[in-house]
């Protein structure tokens, strides 16, 4: 699935209050692409995902999805699109508490038209030894690991995630993007990535820089990092 995002503007209004996060995005994600978005802290990164993906709507512009118009749709509407199409990783692991690592991927799976096999997901995210542990028994890497496989799990046609490696480590953190990059490169899962660490932008095919609320600039990188070879910073 290609997205295609045209004079995307977002105001937040608190009281008298404007905030201008997004100013005339225009952008075209394509089929299979590692996308990061990167940018300071407010520059409008999650605000961008979040009308990307159908979780909040854009104040004005046209966000669309192959030929569906995603951004006039309603709620319920809404809701079955991200269900149907969508998965999410964010910075927090949001896992069930008091389900099994298997059992948390298997609701992931669940809500998917056509789920992977969780077996070979578990396999995949290399937390094959802690598939029958509680989350409180993983380190946070591996939380987070289990929470990319319960997003994949459903097989979802784009992956968003929202600093995912934001509460790691670096050693976890890279083992987390060496995660994300073989699901892109085995399952050409469309991968949109939001952080603000410049170093993970060369594990990107393209880079969208952000500043205050507007594109900066986008970069195609020549040759992508391995997750393992980039330098933390
Ligand atoms: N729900 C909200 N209500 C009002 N202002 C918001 C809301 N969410 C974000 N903002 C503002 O929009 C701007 C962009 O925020 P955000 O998208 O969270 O940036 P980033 O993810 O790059 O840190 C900031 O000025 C932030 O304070
Ligand atoms: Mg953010």
């Amino acid at each position: 699935m290609s997205i295609i995002l045209k004079n995307v503007n977002k105001i937040y209004k608190t009281g008298d209050i404007e905030t201008y996060a997004l100013k005339n995005i225009s952008l075209e994600i394509k089929q299979g692409e590692f996308l990061v978005i990167l940018g300071p802290s407010g520059s409008g990164k999650s605000t961008l995902l979040n009308v990307i993906s159908g979780l909040d709507s854009p104040t004005s512009g046209e966000i669309s999805y192959n030929d569906e118009i995603i951004s006039n749709y309603d709620s319920k509407k809404l809701t079955k699109f991200r269900r149907d199409n969508l998965g999410f990783t964010f910075q927090q692991y949001n896992l069930l508490q008091n389900l099994t690592v298997r059992e948390n991927i298997e609701i992931g799976a669940a809500i998917g038209k056509n789920p992977f096999n969780i077996d070979e997901i578990i396999q995949k995210v290399d937390i094959e030894s802690e598939k029958d542990k509680y989350p409180y028994q993983l380190s946070g890497g591996q939380q987070q690991r289990v929470s990319i496989a319960r997003s994949i799990a459903k097989n979802p046609n784009i992956l968003f995630c929202d600093e995912p490696t934001g509460a790691l480590d670096e050693a976890t953190g890279k083992q987390v993007l060496d995660v994300l990059q073989k699901m892109n490169k085995e399952f050409k899962t469309t991968t949109v990535v939001i952080t603000h660490n410049p170093n993970i932008a060369l594990m990107a095919d393209r880079v969208m820089k952000m500043n205050s609320g507007r594109i900066e600039e986008i970069v195609r990188n020549e040759s992508k990092k391995n997750a393992f070879e980039i330098n933390w910073g």
